[in-house]
């Protein structure tokens, strides 16, 4: 069965516009149905739009309801595309909100989250300035399931970048970056493909 690929953004899209642009160019056997943001002003988009993907908005801003009440709305929006918990893989590509549990669980296994770090390093916001400022001499980013706690699911890949005695945070992000578009594509394609299973926490690879 081909998956259907939504992504959830919420700004600029760098990560959605390097899954989008290499499902096309590798073909890998996956279907972008949807790119979601919570902000209007979202510049991910518009290049979503320009990659022929459809987009929707479902705003976060004022919205005076529940956690779980804001992500029925999305969930609302998946089924519109007929994206199931059977049929899905969501990947988070700076979706500045957290999900509730009920969301979670009913799509287990099924979503992804890009984080700009190490894991279990540096988790929640500013990563790439926590890195700088502990003083370590290597970082980079994981792409891992996401479960109920903040960057806690299991780990699918991992990338590392060496920190410069010169590098601010800006420096820094920008070489995480690349890397960052580079592990995404990979887990992706891992998933797509069927090569992963998970057992417990561990993600296990198949031949
Ligand atoms: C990335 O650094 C990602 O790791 C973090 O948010 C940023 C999103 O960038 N979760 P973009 O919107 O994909 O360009």
């Amino acid at each position: 069965m081909l998956l259907k690929l939504a992504i959830l953004i919420s700004g600029r899209g760098s990560n959605m516009k390097a899954i989008l642009n290499a499902v096309k160019k590798q073909n890998i056997p996956i279907k972008p149905t949807v790119v979601i943001s919570n902000k209007p002003t979202a510049k991910g988009l518009k290049i979503a739009s320009k990659l022929g993907v459809q987009t929707e908005i479902v705003e976060s801003k004022g919205f005076q309801g529940t956690r779980w009440e804001y992500d029925q709305k999305i969930i609302h929006v998946l089924s519109k595309y007929d994206i199931t918990s059977k049929n899905s893989l969501i990947c988070l590509a700076g979706f500045m909100r957290i999900l509730s549990p009920e969301f979670i669980k009913k799509f287990k296994n099924r979503i992804l989250n890009i984080h700009p770090s190490i894991l279990p390093a540096f988790p929640g916001l500013d990563a790439q300035r926590q890195a700088i400022e502990s003083g370590v001499s290597h970082s980079g980013c994981t792409v891992h399931f996401v479960d109920e706690g903040v960057d806690t699911g299991p780990i699918i890949v991992q990338e590392i970048v060496k920190i410069k005695n010169d590098d601010t945070e800006e420096t820094l992000s920008k070489r995480i970056l690349v890397k960052e578009h580079k592990a995404y594509v990979k887990a992706v394609k891992l998933i797509a493909e069927k090569k992963i299973k998970v057992v417990g926490r561990n993600v296990k690879f198949l031949s």
